[in-house]
């Protein structure tokens, strides 16, 4: 399969603990950290989102990153194979594998609006290429945005490209190479972050922007924001569904896997912290609404990059790096499905790889015309949880705030009640007092979060 491709291929010049670092940061940063995690902490009222976000990293996040890591490393399999033996071995109820499934359909759900969202960063490589956000104003730059999304037919042509990038990636087999660039790119991207960040403070607006993410005021969180926020840790951590357990496979015993999985979730906070930095200064700047939606940072980045010097240059340099981003997140959600076709139903690569990137291609129309002819459907609206909300957002919500925290609850409660403590301690050599930290959050701290969470906004 493609990832004992790359475990071969990674031998040589990159060292295990590298390509395994590059391989979860290349799955974690993504269109979650620059698109997803500035509008929803707009949309959620800023600071007291963020706390609750950074705690559910803290907490929730880095816990479960290690335990599936370590899963992955013991069962040195595919998530599915993996699974299967540590059940066998430990002589675990086989329903564990249920997390393999939950990953499977996961990123097939997730994939689908995943893309569509790949082709809006697409499609503005070529507009700022063109110099056409130059000395816009928010008016124009916001009717660039409503353009793209009333128009069906070019949403679809950027959605089909990205679902072609990735899909040859996927159907190749072997990453290595792109990994490789993720350990260019993702410094890059970091960087043209920090000078956003940089121009962000001559705005003027800095300030409001630093209060607005960091100042918590409690009365604007809700329970739902709540769930947002938790829901929001295990997608930008790409937890939930087994990625990391496959990627875990990659890790060399003698790598420690706490330090790893804080690198990766630290690389990716810092992503998007900076992104909100970066963004939120501009909308106060020009008088937005910091709850504008999916959109915000398509309607806010481009103002930036109008107004500054070679804006057109760093405008185009900066989506072909949200583009990088998003690619190799893609590629780790399409990756499992694909997989569970070679393994289960004997396909090859290249069927397999066909046959779900097509199905989810296909779902994808759905959210597209959730953009423009449906915007006003909401097919579970009959549901007072789910009024108003479109395919899209649907497909959102289900992902994010069920199945991938059902995912990590799942992992949580097997590590952390069923599997041997010695063994986890074999696979973590922490202190006693670490490892007793860790257990004792995984065991209960992590399921009772994810539980109240999910009773509150269910009930
Ligand atoms: N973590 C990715 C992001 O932040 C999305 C993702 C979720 C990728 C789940 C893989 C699995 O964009
Ligand atoms: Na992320």
């Amino acid at each position: 399969t493609g990832l004992q491709d790359n475990t071969s291929a990674k031998r040589g010049f990159w060292s295990s603990r590298l390509a395994f670092i590059l391989a979860a940061t290349g799955s974690a940063v993504g269109l979650g950290n620059i698109w997803k995690f500035p509008y929803i902490t707009g949309e959620n009222g800023g600071g007291a989102f963020v706390l609750v976000y950074l705690l559910c990293i803290a907490v929730v996040g880095i816990p479960i990153m290690m335990a599936e890591v370590l899963i992955g490393r013991r069962g040195g399999h595919s998530p599915v194979n993996s699974l299967r033996l540590i059940t066998e071995r430990d002589r675990l109820n086989p329903l564990w594998k249920l997390v393999g499934a939950i990953g499977i359909l996961a990123g097939f759900l997730i994939l689908s609006f995943y893309s569509v969202i790949g082709g809006w960063a697409l499609s503005y490589v070529g507009t700022s290429a063109s110099g056409q956000f130059t000395g816009q104003t928010a008016e124009t730059v916001g009717a660039i945005f409503s353009g793209l999304l009333s128009d069906p037919v070019t949403l679809l042509a950027w959605h089909s490209l990205f679902m072609a990038l990735v899909m040859t990636v996927v159907a190749r087999g072997v990453r290595s190479g792109l990994e490789r660039a993720t350990g260019i790119l993702m410094p890059s991207l970091f960087i043209l972050l920090l000078v956003m960040v940089g121009y962000a403070m001559t705005s003027g607006h800095f300030s409001a922007a630093l209060s607005f993410l960091f100042q918590p005021d409690f009365s604007k969180l809700t329970t739902s924001g709540v769930l947002e926020a938790l829901g929001h840790a295990f997608f930008t951590l790409s937890l939930g569904m087994a990625v990391m357990m496959a990627y875990g496979s990659y890790l060399p015993k003698n790598v420690s896997i706490t330090r790893a999985s804080i690198t990766v979730s630290v690389m990716d906070t810092g992503v998007a912290l900076l992104a909100g930095l970066a963004i939120f200064p501009i909308v106060f700047a020009n008088g937005l609404e910091p709850g504008a939606g999916p959109g915000l940072i398509f309607q806010t980045l481009p103002l930036a990059f109008g107004q500054m010097p070679m804006g057109s240059i760093f405008g185009t340099l900066f989506f072909v790096l949200l583009v990088f981003a998003a690619w190799t997140s893609g590629i780790s959600l399409l990756e499992p499905i694909v997989e569970w076709l070679e393994e289960q139903k004997g396909m090859n690569r290249t069927l397999s790889t066909l046959v779900a990137g097509l199905t989810c291609w296909l779902l994808g129309i759905a959210s597209i015309l959730s953009l423009n002819l449906w915007a006003d459907v909401a097919p579970l609206g009959m549901f007072a949880a789910f009024e108003g909300k479109t395919v899209f957002d649907l497909l959102d919500y289900l992902t994010a705030n069920i199945l991938l925290p059902l995912g990590g609850l799942l992992v949580a409660v097997m590590v952390g009640w069923f599997m041997s403590k010695q063994a986890l301690q074999n696979e973590l050599s922490l202190s006693a007092g670490s490892f007793r930290l860790w257990h004792n959050t995984l065991k209960f701290v992590t399921p009772i979060a994810v539980l109240v969470v999910f009773f509150y906004n269910l009930s």
